[in-house]
């Protein structure tokens, strides 16, 4: 069901008179659907996986407010295997998506899919996760996602106060025993946030003040397949035998993810360490995060995880609406970045939302006033 078929001959010379003022990417076919109304169109949203709350919340936001601009959608998990998304993806695209808004699980998995959306007219949002090597990828919205990185790695320097608000530079001098936890390598994110965390910690390690005692500081060596909560557990598990096991103590660990975060926690609960109030000899290290998933928000709340970073999962669901949107009126989505994310084929035009860092004190002011959570699910640990 080709998009092309649908063609009125003034909306052929419209198509070709958009394409040669560079308005749509290599997939865009945007301008076939200019003369339909939103209730004509249907869109196409896939994600990875529902294992994790922020992917639930994602899906949730786009699809709904998708739905409020009158289109149909189409929304699947994939279960974070790659090849029920490329089926999923196949399948939108055989039954005639409008537009397609995909949040990869491997960045590198989807190239066919791809192909065939571009032969079909059909623009292709790259959600979150950077697609990468194939030219068709029409926009991406995401977060800052280097900027993601710095803020973990500033969020773990303040918690072991090497650094704060009045004194950027630090007042305690360490040295202080960290490791390091990175994502899923097939995720571009991942590269993302450690090179911008390492940007930050590399000059600590180097002079001294982190020691990383298990030696790994390589993303290939600190990656978690699949960003899964168990694996960062095992690992976590594995350093505390295999490099704490002379009584030495672990003072921080970055962890890019919340769900990462709490398998790290919950090893380091196993090995002894947590409330020293209550005669633990081994205070719990301070462990960073990303997503403020509620289970991680309590954590804080309690004081057991140190921090997280916010991203506004309803903002960025309104950024692929508004890009779907443009794509399907015939329009160019507005970018406020056109350098930094080149996919290996070429460099996508992107709109990166801003993040925020949250310790306990936070959690009030950024997540429960802005409507993200609300006191009583902070409280219980859980979305209602
Ligand atoms: C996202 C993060 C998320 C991670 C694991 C990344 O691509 O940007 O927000 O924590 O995937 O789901």
């Amino acid at each position: 069901m080709s998009k092309k078929l649908g063609l009125t001959a003034a909306g052929a010379v419209l198509a070709l008179s958009l394409a040669a003022c560079g308005g749509g990417g290599a997939g865009s076919g945007t301008s076939n659907n200019s003369d339909k109304s939103a209730q004509d169109l249907s869109i196409g949203v896939s994600m990875p996986t529902q294992t994790s709350e922020r992917w639930i919340a994602d899906g949730k936001a786009v699809k709904s407010q998708l739905e409020k601009e009158g289109y149909t959608v189409t929304l699947q998990y994939a279960n974070d295997d790659i090849p029920t998304q490329s089926q999923q993806v196949d399948q939108m695209i055989t039954q005639g998506a409008d537009a397609l808004i995909i949040a990869a699980i491997d960045g590198t998995a989807l190239s066919s899919q791809l192909d065939a959306a571009a032969a079909a007219n059909i623009p292709v949002i790259s959600y979150d996760r950077l697609i990468r090597d194939n030219e068709n990828v029409d926009f991406y919205v995401s977060f800052d996602n280097f900027a993601v990185g710095v803020a973990q790695a500033n969020a773990l320097l303040t918690g072991l106060g090497v650094k704060n608000d009045n004194a950027p530079d630090g007042t305690a001098t360490g040295p202080f025993n960290v490791e390091l936890f990175a994502g899923s390598l097939d995720d571009n994110n991942a590269h993302f946030f450690f090179d911008g965390a390492m940007s930050i910690l590399q000059p600590l390690i180097d002079d001294g003040t982190l020691v990383i005692k298990s030696g790994e500081t390589k993303i290939e060596q600190v990656a978690t397949l699949r960003w899964q909560q168990e694996t960062a557990q095992k690992r976590m598990e594995d350093l505390l035998t295999g490099s704490y096991n002379d009584g030495s103590l672990v003072n921080g660990v970055l962890s890019p993810y919340d769900g990462l975060s709490r398998g790290i926690i919950t090893a380091l609960q196993n090995a002894g360490y947590g409330p020293t109030t209550e005669g633990g000899a081994k205070p719990m290290p301070i462990v960073t995060g990303q997503d403020a998933e509620i289970a991680s928000v309590k954590l804080i709340d309690d004081g057991v995880q140190s921090s997280t970073i916010f991203k506004d999962t309803r903002k960025l669901a309104e950024q692929a609406v508004i890009a779907a949107k443009a794509f399907l009126e015939g329009k160019t989505p507005e970018a406020n970045d056109t350098k930094t994310y080149d996919n290996g084929k070429k460099v996508v035009p992107s709109f990166l939302l801003p993040v925020e860092t949250v310790f306990k004190d936070d959690i009030q002011t950024v997540l429960v006033d802005s409507g993200y959570w609300t006191a009583e699910e902070v409280k219980a640990g859980q979305a209602k």
